[in-house]
């Protein structure tokens, strides 16, 4: 069911989270909230520290920029995309996700979809997201509100390549809410979406993605040494090495 007058709210909106806004507010009535009062007043300025996005796009895009998390009781989806970053002891410092689960739960309605975006160990959405939005909004999960992952891919690498350009992985906590969160997503994404088979699966194709590409990285940066030895330009030889289909 496809509705038309859903509002939409992104909790978090740096990296991530504003071209997610911007993708979204083509198509829906779209909160932009972030705890940070400073980067609010900085958007509502037309200044975009991420560097994404211009003055007029913002200008243009309608986004309800806000600091009051309770502008978010308007919203019937909402997705999460605050830092998950690593702590002093290499731990996963999920603070910011917990803090901005704690602040949905308090003022999300019941109904409300709730999408998270930031990458985390496989599990965490269920056993550490999903506990704190209930105890914060005494509704209960799968019943009174629905949740979904959907793990942002885009490349450090590829910046201008817009996010509805990528192919959208997207999971849910049953069928019902994978097919809904499928086809709001899918209203946006002109790459289109993939369902996975669970919120799990979800979380961990995108550590493996992630791995993936910090291998890649730390293996050419090898070669790349032996290159500079041997006087070779390593350059030329990821072009010629890239002509065989799937390097
Ligand atoms: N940056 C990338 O290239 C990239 C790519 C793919 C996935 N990711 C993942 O996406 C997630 C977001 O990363 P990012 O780079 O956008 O982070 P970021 O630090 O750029 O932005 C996070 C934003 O969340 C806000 N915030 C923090 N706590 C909040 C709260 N409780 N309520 C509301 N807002 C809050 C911050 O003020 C900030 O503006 C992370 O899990 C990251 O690993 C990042």
């Amino acid at each position: 069911m496809m509705n038309d007058k859903l509002t939409i709210a992104v909790v978090g909106l740096g990296h991530v989270g504003l071209p997610l806004a911007m993708a979204f507010a083509k198509k829906y009535s779209v909160i932009g909230y972030d705890s940070n009062r400073i980067r609010i007043n900085q958007l509502l300025e037309g200044k975009d520290k991420t560097g994404q996005v211009n003055a007029q796009q913002l200008a243009e895009s309608g986004i309800d920029f806000t600091s009051d998390p309770s502008s978010l009781t308007a919203a019937g989806f909402i997705m999460i995309a605050v830092a998950t970053p690593i702590d002093s002891a290499d731990q996963p410092d999920l603070s910011q996700l917990l803090e901005a689960c704690s602040i949905v739960g308090r003022y999300m309605k019941k109904g409300a979809v709730i999408v998270f975006e930031s990458t985390v160990y496989p599990g965490a959405t269920e056993e550490e997201c999903i506990p704190k939005l209930e105890e914060y909004s005494s509704l209960e999960s799968g019943v009174e509100f629905f949740v979904g992952y959907s793990p942002e891919r885009f490349n450090p690498g590829e910046r201008k390549l817009p996010i509805t350009k990528i192919k959208k992985v997207v999971a849910g906590q049953n069928e019902a809410v994978l097919d809904y969160v499928a086809e709001i997503y899918g209203s946006v994404m002109d790459a289109g979406i993939f369902k996975a088979k669970s919120i799990r699966v979800a979380e961990a194709a995108k550590v493996i993605e992630n791995t993936q590409q910090d291998v890649n990285i730390a293996l050419i940066n090898e070669f790349s040494l032996i290159f500079n030895h041997l006087g070779i330009d390593t350059g030329a030889v990821l072009e010629t090495a890239g002509t065989k289909k799937a390097f």
